[in-house]
């Protein structure tokens, strides 16, 4: 399965997710295969900080000139790819080899507007009536009750027509933006953290089978 992890919004959390997923599905041997079609970089960079820090297992990224297609053809496993509003022209092609869209959204009528925008991006993106999934979830929930920004932003999303909203937060924390400096995901940083937790909630909602692979080898 293709998963594309993309948004318009800087900053919203597309490589932290993908690169948290990267390691969750290689830690499960699925031996991802992963891409960094974002000229900034960042996915890239967190895999040689892990690889540099010799951290197991590595995590490998591709590149856009790396032929993304032909590479694609011949993985048998999951693949991730990492795109941003800095190359329109990749993250078009992402999205048509798509099985689904993975939107994380931080929590501001801004970004509410800009996951409207990114939607439709996607909508004249796509061809042949190619028609993969598009989920988004809140990332960088604040993590106070009182304030609503978070409810109010998913309330919103769930209005925007192709977009499914699924029920899990990660929360604005320390462990997400260690990830990027240390290159370890946040259940390898504290395995019993929160943000392991949610983590956790997201991967196993996305990947089932590799849920269900999991429970029943820990058995
Ligand atoms: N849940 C979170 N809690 C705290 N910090 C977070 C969280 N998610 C992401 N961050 C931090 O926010 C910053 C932006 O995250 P990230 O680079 O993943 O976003 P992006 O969508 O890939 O951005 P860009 O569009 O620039 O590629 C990083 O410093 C990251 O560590
Ligand atoms: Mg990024």
């Amino acid at each position: 399965m293709l998963t594309v992890i993309g948004n318009l919004k800087g900053g919203s959390g597309k490589s932290t997710v993908a690169f948290n997923l990267a390691v969750w599905l290689a830690k499960a041997h699925q031996e991802p295969m992963c891409f960094d079609l974002d000229p900034q970089s960042t996915l890239s960079d967190v895999a040689e900080v892990r690889h540099d820090e010799g951290h197991q297992p590595e995590i490998q990224v591709f590149r856009a000139a790396d032929d993304p297609a032909e590479l694609i053809k011949h993985h048998k496993g999951e693949v991730l790819v990492d795109v941003g509003a800095a190359n329109l022209w990749a993250m078009r092609q992402a999205v048509n080899m798509a099985d689904r869209i993975v939107v994380p959204v931080t929590p501001s009528q801004a970004d509410v507007w800009s996951t409207q925008r990114f939607l439709g991006i996607v909508g004249e993106a796509l061809k042949d009536g190619h028609a993969p999934e598009i989920w988004g979830f809140i990332n960088r929930a604040d993590t106070h009750s009182s304030v609503r920004e978070t409810a109010e932003t998913e309330e919103a999303l769930s209005m925007l027509p192709g977009l499914q909203v699924q029920k899990v937060r990660l929360g604005q924390r320390t462990a997400f933006r260690r990830s990027f400096s240390e290159g370890l995901a946040v259940f390898e940083l504290e395995r019993a953290g929160k943000a392991a937790q949610e983590f956790s909630r997201l991967a196993e909602l996305l990947f089932p089978k590799v849920k269900k692979m999991q429970k029943s080898k820990a058995r």
